[in-house]
């Protein structure tokens, strides 16, 4: 009210967006963000008697259930109903991979936060109310928390896998060092700033609409559907935007969708489900914890020879993605190192914490860090910094994964020199050395961690997607995909595309929610792949309509279609601007009746895996970059700064620069919290003792480094990304992962008897503890 002037502003800001298909086009969503006005499921227009639900959960982490009394809080003034499994019309199962999983426990409860009933009440704060009246009974049975522990009692998801190449055993024998060890990377907590929550309301007919945070819109439909037991088309899924998703709401959104759903199809009322922190927190699943070990053996020359590991995922009480996250761990067990023969071997354990779940990386940045300390663990051995036996091994054009993809358009090697070249690794090395010798309260470490990544869903069918387009008789466009905007960005770059193709001011473009009535039967927005799907599907719809106006456009200007172009609203003859409008093409279009609506479907080409045999070529292409971190570690305290995070990253050919380095640097910060600070804990009993902000340390904008330099590589880009324009959101987060190891360095300047001991997060406990180990 009293900020005209930011009002003002701000309407610049708006007009900054329109007319500009700059390569620095601002995300499209900064305006309505800064103002508030960005529309979550919180946010919805609650119909008249819409009811509030409540999760009520297991406060055990494994036993039978013997009683539960909810008489007392079925009397409480305000309280609707409570729903158990019981109240299921179809399956009560949620499992996607695995069907493992109830959507209410039955008899037993697996994990601490197990979802048991939903309290239906008149306000959130009275089913709140309702559940502490709620008494439960719980015979208690052993709890296993660990996945060594699991592995040990033969507790497992599925069978294990692996994926191997040459022969390590042989290999073995040729190699002049090896050296084995242990390591652990914890979990991570996802942390979108909204919690998980939807909003179901009855349709005619028992139809009933939900809208969700949710990164899987299909998912949510086909589980609603199972779980009800109504065909697909009964449900409706809407998604305007999360605020954030991390890889948390790409299974995890759907069991309050449907338990919302199921309120409704009783109570025939709308009902709002969203989740507090703590009860998200507590309930939820997070990044898999991996306890590992490795065999590493090198030649003379430092070249990897052999390398085996077998990683143990604690994959919690069921599947969820568990299967998919341990396969991608494979996929990237080498990370950007060429390895003649490797044996591999992933086991998903199963423990009674919550299903453990998809968060950026995929099980990815858990496979790099093991063979990271692999080679810090023989480089500190051999005395030799751990980027000679980097960079002896960066794969090449035309190396073999261990999965059988013959590695192309290789940047592993050039991100690697460029990164060194521009930043000066030189220098920046003499300037810690320098540093080390004249401090003795405080030391540096510096790190350099390459990365690859490879992009595709690795279950091949889910590489496809659709894009509907309207134009409207006025010229204005409006666009459906299955791309879900989560912070990302991907509506502003499926805008880029349209308003390019069409050759229109951003502002005739309209990105519509993700809804599965207008495209269906959607893979969800993950694996860094959401921009490629949709945007090949929508550069295709785009296409087919240009090239329909084109037809239209050479009949009233009787030329030729080849001679016709669209140019800033205008259509142009042999790039002469003609007078006909866009406006006017699209009104002559209408008049010739002419479909001004395109639907299409893109499938990533080429790509293909056999699991029989666990080779093939399951991505459309890799990522890759180079990170330099420096650290300074207070050597009294065990704390730390980052001085600086120096990137060459490959991007291909942004298409959106802006948007690609808020990926890139936030990705990377994620990863560095991972490394550093973010520790979950639970307690024996399978209890979150990280279980709020206060105990769950991310990074802030003090934690991380001051200095962040994230650079393009320069290159031609894949064709198989959108517009050339490579995926960038998951890659940079295993930057993060050079943090782990400039801090080990650092702390072997100041501690020569120091032991690596590979086990994240670093935290400054975990510093101090090695600073002075003997
Ligand atoms: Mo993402 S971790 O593939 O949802």
């Amino acid at each position: 009210m009293h900020k005209n002037k930011s009002h003002s502003e701000l309407d610049k800001l708006k007009t900054n967006l329109e007319f500009s298909l700059k390569q620095s086009m601002k995300n499209i969503d900064s305006y309505t963000h800064v103002r508030g006005e960005s529309l979550y499921v919180d946010d919805v227009n609650v119909r008249e008697g819409t009811f509030y639900a409540v999760v009520f959960d297991s406060p055990k982490a494994h036993g039978k259930i013997k009683s539960i009394d909810y008489s007392e809080a079925e009397a409480l003034e305000g309280v609707e109903r409570i729903f158990t499994y019981k109240d299921i019309p179809g399956d009560n199962q949620i499992g996607g991979i695995i069907p493992d999983e109830p959507l209410f426990a039955e008899d037993e409860v697996h994990f601490w936060g197990m979802p048991i009933a939903l309290v239906v009440a008149k306000s959130e704060l009275i089913a709140r109310q309702a559940r502490r009246l709620i008494k439960i009974d719980i015979e208690e049975l052993p709890v296993i928390t660990t996945a060594k522990e699991a592995k040990e009692k033969d507790s497992f998801i599925n069978a294990p896998r692996s994926f191997n190449l040459g022969n390590t055993e042989k290999a073995f024998h040729d190699c002049e060092y090896i050296y084995e060890g242990e390591t652990f990377s914890n979990g991570q907590e996802q942390l979108y700033i909204e919690a998980q929550g939807s909003y179901a309301e009855p349709l005619e007919n028992g139809n009933i609409k939900i809208t969700s945070s949710t990164q899987g819109p299909t998912a949510v439909q086909k589980t609603t559907a199972k779980v009800l037991g109504l065909p697909m088309h009964k449900i409706e899924v809407d998604v305007t935007r999360l605020g954030g998703g991390f890889g948390g709401k790409e299974d995890q959104a759907t069991p309050w969708a449907v338990m919302a759903a199921l309120a409704t199809y009783h109570l025939k009322q709308s009902v709002k489900l969203i989740l507090n922190r703590h009860d998200d927190l507590r309930m939820t699943g997070k990044r898999h914890p991996y306890e590992s070990n490795y065999k590493i053996g090198l030649s003379k020359d430092l070249k990897i020879l052999a390398y085996e590991v077998e990683f143990l995922q604690n994959s919690g009480a069921s599947a969820d993605l568990s299967p998919a996250i341990a396969e991608r761990t494979l996929f990237h067990a080498t990370n950007s190192y060429f390895v003649q023969n490797v044996k591999s071997t992933v086991y998903s354990c199963k423990t009674n914490l919550p299903p453990n779940t998809a968060f950026r990386g995929f099980g990815g940045p858990q496979g790099m860090f093991v063979i990271e300390s692999a080679i810090a663990k023989a480089a500190s051995e051999l005395g030799v910094a751990a980027r000679q036996i980097q960079e002896a091994n960066l794969l090449q054009e035309n190396d073999v994964f261990s999965y059988g993809q013959i590695a192309k358009q290789v940047e592993a090697q050039n991100s690697w020199d460029a990164a060194k070249a521009i930043f000066n690794i030189e220098e920046l090395e003499q300037k810690v050395e320098d540093f080390n010798k004249n401090n003795a309260a405080f030391k540096k470490g510096l790190a350099l961690m390459p990365i690859t990544f490879g992009i595709s869903f690795t279950n091949t069918p889910m590489n496809h997607a659709r894009a509907l387009v309207h134009i409207y008789l006025d010229g204005s466009v409006g666009i459906s995909t299955a791309a879900v905007e989560m912070g990302q960005g991907v509506n502003t770059k499926m805008l880029q595309i349209a308003a390019k193709i069409f050759a229109v001011n951003t502002s005739k473009v309209k990105i519509e929610t993700t809804n599965t009535t207008r495209v269906a039967n959607t893979s969800p927005s993950a694996a860094s792949s959401t921009a490629d799907l949709n945007g090949k599907a929508l550069l295709k719809a785009c296409n087919s309509l240009l090239d329909r106006l084109k037809i239209v456009a050479s009949e009233v200007l009787n030329v030729s279609k080849d001679s016709i172009e669209l140019k800033d609203e205008f259509v142009y003859c042999n790039s002469e601007k003609t007078t006909m409008s866009w406006t006017e093409l699209i009104s002559t279009a209408m008049l010739k009746r002419i479909a001004l609506t395109e639907n299409a479907h893109y499938a990533t080409p080429e790509i293909h895996f056999d699991k029989t045999k666990e080779k093939g070529h399951p991505f459309a292409y890799h990522v890759f970059g180079t990170s330099i971190t420096i650290v300074t570690v207070d050597c009294t305290r065990g704390t730390y700064e980052f001085d600086a995070v120096k990137v060459v990253h490959d991007y291909g050919k942004s298409m959106s620069e802006g948007i690609d380095l808020g990926q890139a640097e936030g990705g990377l910060v994620q990863g560095m919290g991972w490394m550093t600070m973010e520790e979950i804990a639970y307690d024996t009993n399978g209890r979150l003792l990280s279980n709020a902000l206060s105990t769950y340390k991310v990074p802030d904008v003090f934690s991380v480094a001051k200095n962040i330099e994230i650079l393009p590589l320069e290159t031609l880009g894949n064709d198989m990304a959108i517009l050339k324009s490579k995926a960038v959101g998951e890659p940079p987060l295993m930057y993060g992962i050079g943090a782990y190891f400039a801090i080990q360095n650092a702390i072997k300047a100041f501690n020569p008897n120091y032991k690596h001991k590979f086990h994240a997060p670093m935290t400054p406990e975990k510093v101090l503890i090695s600073l002075y180990n003997k």
